[in-house]
């Protein structure tokens, strides 16, 4: 795939601050925060600081990415899958009646950054002494019910490379407990550089830095030429998004020790959080105009909730598959759970299973440029067509009951 416009985040002059501006709260100001080289990290981490042992039963949502679950088998965690329901939270009927049994944790995400209750799944682990992890990899930013995301949790977790410019990083969270038995190491000073070179080369190659944008891309030519490969769009064939999947079903041990390099973490102390979160916002809301005039596929939320900037757009597909690849071809990272963890049960009343065969996951990063967003829309009426009538939202249980998933 030939990345059209960028997937994440990427380091531009407009979205960094050399002062320290004040912003609005995020996970980030939880009383306890200790950067990790990834969102899975974090869990791994949090499932350790819970003391998750061999055989232990841990309870985690039907509609996940691999990267979600991979900690906890590599612990020897015994997962087993929870239903959601239509908006997107634990079906709590199975979840109280799965914790009739011994479970060590429940963890629950907040999916593509919209905030969801948390609270029930918080009381019924207060009841029954289970450890709650809330994964906030898709939500820096939130509230449900007055629950500033992240707060409800034993532990949180955070993915810094869906919110910032950085190649690598992740959070763990809490305003529970202490972060103390979480140690990393430091990053070996030749990772440091390569974090450097890799936001750096990402910026030019999308024009991001006027001014050093030839100087620097001279530089990356010769770095190619050395190396013998070209620079953009390396990762992105058939093939390499089933490597990339892949790895998403693993854990390095030896990186998830490792502390967030300082080279990350300089760059995301320097991003202009309050503008990250209003273009957000603002690329959401668009993407929530559009697809609500889309005949073959419909947004999935019918808005935005007035703390969140989400992390991705979910646009409900009538026909997923065709979809996906036509964005794909046509430059756009959309991306699709529909390759889950094996034995995650299929039952069709689960929304889980809706959700990962029909909603797909669009860009709205705060990078993307007016020009970029005009792409993405005229992208959508090419594969997707234009309705006659304004759709708008639609509930799943109404899809299926017209026959359309
Ligand atoms: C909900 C959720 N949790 C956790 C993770 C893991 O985050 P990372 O990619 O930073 O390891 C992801 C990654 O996509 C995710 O989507």
């Amino acid at each position: 795939m030939n990345e059209s416009v960028p997937k994440l985040p990427v380091l531009s002059w407009q979205g960094i601050s050399l002062a320290h501006a004040p912003a609005r709260a995020s996970l980030l100001d939880l009383p306890a925060v200790r950067f990790t080289t990834s969102g899975r990290a974090a869990i791994w981490h949090a499932l350790r600081l819970i003391g998750l042992k061999p055989g232990d039963r841990v309870l985690m949502p039907s509609y996940h990415c691999m990267s979600m679950i991979a900690p906890v088998v590599l612990l020897g965690g015994e997962v087993e899958f929870y239903p959601i329901v239509a908006d997107g939270s634990a079906d709590m009927d199975y979840l109280r009646s799965a914790t009739r049994r011994p479970v060590r944790a429940i963890l629950a995400a907040h999916f593509f950054g919209l905030p969801r209750a948390m609270q029930p799944i918080r009381q019924l682990c207060d009841e029954r002494g289970i450890a709650f992890i809330e994964d906030c990899a898709h939500a820096l930013w939130g509230q449900h019910a007055g629950n500033t995301v992240g707060s409800l949790g034993d532990y949180a977790i955070g993915s810094m490379t869906k919110f910032f410019p950085v190649p690598e990083g992740g959070c763990i969270a809490s305003s529970r407990h202490s972060l103390e038995g979480v140690q990393l190491r430091s990053t070996p000073v030749r990772r440091e550089l390569k974090v450097l070179v890799d936001v750096l080369e990402r910026a030019t190659s999308f024009e991001r830095l006027p001014g050093v944008n030839g100087a620097l891309n001279v530089l990356w030519r010769i770095k190619a030429m050395l190396r013998g490969r070209s620079r953009r769009g390396v990762d992105e064939g058939p093939k390499d998004l089933l490597v990339a999947q892949a790895a998403l079903a693993d854990l390095d041990v030896e990186q998830a020790g490792i502390a967030m390099s300082r080279a990350a973490r300089g760059v995301v102390r320097h991003i202009r959080m309050d503008w990250t979160f209003e273009s957000r916002r603002a690329h959401f809301a668009r993407l929530l105009a559009c697809s609500g005039r889309l005949s073959g596929a419909r947004p999935l939320s019918p808005s935005i909730p007035d703390e969140a900037a989400p992390y991705v757009f979910p646009l409900l597909a009538d026909d997923p598959d065709r979809g996906f690849a036509a964005l794909r071809d046509l430059g756009i990272a959309v991306f699709r759970w529909d390759w889950r963890w094996p034995g995650t049960p299929d039952d069709t009343s689960d929304y889980g299973n809706v959700w990962a065969h029909h909603v797909l996951q669009l860009p709205c990063h705060q990078d993307l440029s007016t020009h970029d967003m005009d792409y993405i829309e005229r992208a959508l009426v090419q594969v997707f067509g234009r309705s006659v009538e304004p759709v708008g939202p639609t509930t799943t249980r109404e899809l299926s009951a017209k026959g359309v998933i």
